[in-house]
């Protein structure tokens, strides 16, 4: 392992020079993989922009029944149309969700803790690979807990999904979680997310921050963007759009969608910023124009 006294801080970032390994295939650092791997990809980025609108409502695998996600049944169907990719546990899409539904899946297979817990970063691969080929899951989400207690044991995780994930050619998508105690920084967020590429992850979930078109372009595989707390719907397609200008591969929104007073519309605005370049301007006055 290099000594850490002697490093020195990265700065050259290249950010006028697009990635040099894309080849012919949509998916940023995707092109050697194979037919397989690149299948699952195309099921979750569009073919044609690129990028993706996945959905998070996996929030009960910890915090239980949260607000805006009482009854999954509900809520969840109507956004099947306007989002690419359900990002959600196993328990949630075989009771909830209708299989005719065209929209790739991003399947929850770590967990391990709960809202009671003090210490959030402690969690198990809790779905055996065999049940995410029987899913038909076109990624495997695993959470990661660079600098906290439970780093070891998270990477740990991933490795394990990621080899399984390699066996029968399905992704795994990394996800950086982010302690109570810890910055939300760029140079974080570039440590996290290079670290989970390194490792294999074949995309990645992280935040946006200052400097994020440094962090893209130093993770060598897609970022889709967390949605984080419910904002106002002007802030949340604010935050898709500097996500997007950064060079994000898409968002991952749950709250800032299903918490909105209407899911519908603002999944379709949020679609617009991630496929139709509109500006968070034109998508919010969009999103107006649906609600009134
Ligand atoms: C991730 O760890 C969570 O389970 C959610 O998938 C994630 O936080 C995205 O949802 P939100 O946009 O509500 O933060």
């Amino acid at each position: 392992m290099a000594d850490k006294e002697g490093l020195k801080t990265a700065k050259d970032y290249g950010l006028d020079t697009p990635f040099q390994a894309q080849g012919d295939f949509h998916v940023k650092g995707a092109n050697n993989l194979d037919w397989g791997m690149k299948k699952h990809l195309s099921n979750i980025f569009d073919a044609k922009t690129g990028k993706t609108v996945m959905f998070a409502f996996d929030h009960g695998y910890f915090m239980g029944s949260t607000a805006g996600l009482e009854r999954l049944d509900i809520v969840i169907p109507p956004l099947a149309d306007y989002v690419d990719v359900w990002m959600a546990t196993r328990g949630a899409l075989r009771s909830c969700i209708p299989p005719s539904a065209k929209n790739g899946v991003a399947l929850r297979v770590t967990s391990g803790s709960s809202m009671l817990d003090d210490d959030l970063s402690h969690e198990t691969v809790a779905v055996d690979i065999e049940d995410a080929i029987r899913m038909n899951a076109d990624c495997m989400a695993v959470q990661t807990f660079i600098g906290a207690d439970g780093q070891l044991s998270s990477l740990e995780n991933l490795s394990r999904v990621i080899n399984a994930g390699l066996r029968y050619s399905i992704p795994t998508l990394g996800v950086v979680a982010v302690g109570k105690d810890m910055e939300r920084t760029d140079r974080f967020f570039k440590l996290a997310t290079r670290i989970l590429a390194e490792m294999g992850a074949q995309i990645v979930k992280s935040y946006y921050c200052d400097h994020f078109d440094e962090v893209v372009a130093a993770c060598p595989v897609p970022i889709v963007v967390a949605g984080g707390k419910k904002l106002s719907e002007e802030d949340a397609l604010t935050l898709a759009y500097n996500s997007i200008q950064g060079g994000a591969a898409g968002v991952d929104m749950g709250r800032n969608i299903f918490q909105s007073e209407h899911p519908v519309e603002m999944a379709q605005a949020v679609r617009k910023v991630v496929h139709e370049g509109f500006t968070d301007k034109e998508a919010y006055q969009f999103y107006q124009d649906l609600i009134h």
